[in-house]
């Protein structure tokens, strides 16, 4: 198997005294798409906003590439153009059009050449089915066509990494799977990810191996077959059976529409 790209080793957050990661431990190869679950509050965003240097870790360590980016010497730049984040919130500054929000950070961070820049951007808004919108402000585009923007403006920073939590969140349903298409093709062309989400397909579609995070533990973790079909605990067999009621429950109100 690849080198590990990303090591978070017994890793413990807590917010004014209150424990919120508790002792996680995993890892991700290069290549490889890790997705973790979870119920609402047991962790899922603090863990990526830890492991991309938003939280400072109460103890553990983190390491890409073998080394440390937690600790005295952190180099939080270096760690946020080399593990690229997207949130549920697009957060495309306003008042430029969507090239300048992509041009920002690979001409400003990483000093590239405009013409360059604007060359790759353009293509990758091409494949991600934008390539009309370049000069549209932010706010003329659907969420779907945001989050895309936003996607495509984490990979001009050319990251080592990945990490999406909840990006279809704020979508209505019609737009998330054009923003699930674009992860699952990055997947393909072997974009290393950590991916937080509630589309339980989606996950499993996307993933190499999930993880069932709960109460700020890693409860279970497995590839993805075996997790959401055969779930080895009870605690993350209740937990997919909510999502197997919520989805009859829409499939009733929707053939109830019809
Ligand atoms: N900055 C903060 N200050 C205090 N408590 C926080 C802070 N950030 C998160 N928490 C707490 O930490 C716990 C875990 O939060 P977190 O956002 O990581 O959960 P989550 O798994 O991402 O939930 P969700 O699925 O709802 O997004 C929650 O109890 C939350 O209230
Ligand atoms: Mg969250």
């Amino acid at each position: 198997m690849a080198n590990p790209l990303l090591e978070v080793r017994h890793i413990s957050k807590g917010f004014d005294g209150t424990g919120v990661l508790e002792d996680v431990s995993l890892t991700v190869h290069e290549g490889e798409v890790l997705v973790v679950v979870g119920p609402s509050g047991c962790g899922k965003s603090t863990l990526l906003r830890c492991i991309n240097g938003l939280e400072r870790i109460d103890s553990g360590e983190i390491l890409l590439r073998g080394k440390p980016i937690t600790g005295e010497k952190r180099d939080l730049v270096a760690v946020r153009q080399k593990v690229g984040m997207v949130f549920q919130s697009y957060d495309l500054f306003p008042h430029m059009d969507v090239m300048g929000n992509l041009l920002l950070g690979p001409t400003k961070a990483l000093r590239r050449p405009k013409a360059e820049v604007e060359a790759e951007a353009m293509a990758m808004l091409k494949r991600v089915g934008l390539e009309e919108k370049a000069h549209a402000l932010p706010r003329t585009l659907s969420g779907g066509q945001k989050q895309r923007v936003a996607l495509v403006r984490a990979m001009l920073m050319k990251p080592e990494m990945l990490l999406l939590d909840e990006i279809t969140a704020a979508l209505d349903p019609e737009m998330v799977r054009e923003v699930l298409n674009v992860v699952l093709d990055l997947a393909k062309e072997g974009m290393t990810m950590a991916i937080v989400t509630h589309e339980m397909r989606f996950a499993e579609a996307v993933a190499d191996r999930v993880i069932f995070l709960e109460g700020g533990v890693i409860v279970e973790e497995g590839a993805p077959a075996q997790f959401f079909h055969h779930p080895k605990t009870e605690r993350a067999r209740q937990f997919l059976n909510t999502f197997v009621y919520e989805a009859a429950k829409k499939q009733s109100e929707n053939s109830a529409d019809a």
